[in-house]
């Protein structure tokens, strides 16, 4: 199979009778999934988005991606949250890591930049610089219509896109993927005659990677995302039974539950490679905002190895034991480096010949085994290739385990009422209009 969930290294952790007790709440969390009982259930369309998705509208991504291949050399992505994140690690997931720094006669699709996702001025007047005098297209995404950050970004790049290619040509650049129905991007959109696509009603933010929200700036790049979404529907196929012993997205949930109830409370997505860091940042996203709420929830961190074994690997070897991991890698690497024979002796010499992969896996096997003896429980998600089918079951995979895990703790997976308490107090402060009195409650605080 694409993906291998292998819970051997946590027996010292985790008895067997622990998992099997679990099997009637997770039988309860299945139900309150599938037949729409638990909270949230108005956002859980994702659940069959890999065979239940919009075939023209795809078609139309598919079309669309195609355009921007032709006549751009560079699309900037505006978005922020679950309208990027997923993007931008399918991208680095599929491509080559220095990927946009070749020249452009040197790379087969356009390069994918995003925008949007801070309100740095200086990220901005750069990312305008790398653009330079060529050809661009812009793909504005927010569910919402309504977020400031993505705002303010496409506020810049309109008004670049008109000066350079005047309002009609700008029209024809300029990709708005919103609501259906509501909000201002979805207003200015219809007004200015952009073309559109939608985030669909029940799939939030951090569940939309598998809809136009990923899609097009994937396929822009050139992910094959038939593939993306063949290898999430093996994962919907895979990933629906209620018997833990069968399913390993619910196995993967439930020891995460047992995990937390004994005190381990941060979570770790360990990866070996530079190309799978935007992936835990997506990662991040889904456990944190779907589980951190209520005072609850499993704090989701990553460690990007083994650079990250030189930064904070003594904390997590030696520091307070509230830390599990999950390590996330791909068996067959992309490409290989063997090590060079030299003559003069820089200690190196047992390994010349060796493959860079095969030290890399066995310092993830070296690492995984100290950091079990150090007290901290392991779990490993595997997927065999580096590839579209592989990333799309492992989406698949870590989605559905994030609501199950989320019912088990008992807390709606499916909201962030947390996400409006910054955005309140930014509006206060910037003056918003209706934000008066807040405007003066924060400034006295300041
Ligand atoms: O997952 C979420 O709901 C959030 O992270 C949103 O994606 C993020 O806040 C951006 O929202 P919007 O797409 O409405 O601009």
């Amino acid at each position: 199979t694409t993906l291998k969930f292998d819970t051997s290294k946590l027996a010292q952790f985790v008895g067997e009778q622990e998992l099997a007790m679990m099997q009637p709440m997770v039988t309860v969390a299945d139900e309150m999934l599938r037949k729409g009982t638990g909270a949230g259930s108005a956002y859980t369309d994702w659940l069959h988005l890999p065979t239940e998705y919009d075939k023209d509208e795809f078609a139309r991504i598919q079309a669309a991606a195609k355009k921007i291949q032709s006549d751009s050399k560079v699309l900037v992505v505006i978005g922020i949250g679950g309208s990027y994140l997923g993007a931008r690690a399918a991208i680095d997931f599929l491509n080559e890591y220095f990927n946009n720094y070749l020249p452009d006669e040197q790379r087969d699709f356009p390069q994918v930049l995003f925008a949007g996702n801070s309100i740095a001025p200086a990220y901005l007047n750069s990312l305008i610089k790398v653009i330079g005098d060529r050809d661009f297209s812009v793909n504005v995404i927010s569910k919402s219509g309504t977020t400031t950050e993505p705002a303010i970004a496409f506020r810049v790049f309109k008004q670049m896109l008109e000066e350079k290619y005047g309002v009609e040509g700008a029209r024809e650049r300029i990709y708005a993927t919103t609501d259906a129905k509501r909000g201002a991007l979805k207003t200015l959109a219809d007004t200015e005659g952009y073309e559109e696509f939608v985030v669909p009603d029940g799939v939030g933010g951090r569940f939309s990677v598998l809809t136009a929200v990923g899609l097009l700036p994937i396929a822009t790049a050139g992910g094959d995302i038939e593939q993306l979404m063949a290898g999430a529907a093996a994962g919907e196929a895979e990933y629906a039974d209620a018997d833990l012993a069968k399913n390993p997205a619910y196995q993967y949930a439930a020891y995460r539950n047992i995990l937390y109830r004994k005190g381990y409370t941060t979570e770790l997505l360990i990866n070996y490679d530079p190309t799978l860091v935007q992936f835990g940042e997506w990662w991040k996203q889904l456990q944190g905002e779907s589980e951190g709420k209520d005072g609850k929830g499993i704090f989701p961190a990553t460690g990007n190895f083994s650079t990250d074994l030189h930064s904070f690997g003594q904390y997590i070897q030696d520091g307070r034991r509230n830390l599990f991991e999950t390590l996330f890698r791909v068996t067959e690497p992309v490409t290989d480096v063997v090590i060079p024979e030299m003559d003069a002796d820089d200690g190196l010499g047992y390994l010349q010949g060796e493959k860079m992969s095969y030290v890399n896996r066995t310092a993830s096997e070296g690492t995984l085994l100290a950091h079990v003896d150090g007290g901290v429980p392991n779990m490993i998600v595997e997927l065999d290739k580096q590839n579209e089918f592989a990333l799309g079951q492992a989406i698949y995979f870590f989605e559905v385990a994030v609501a199950i895990a989320g019912y088990l703790n008992g807390i709606n997976p499916f909201d962030q009422p947390g996400v409006e308490a910054y955005k309140r107090n930014m509006f206060g402060l910037l003056g918003k209009p209706g934000y008066e009195e807040l405007t003066a409650e924060l400034k006295a605080r300041l």
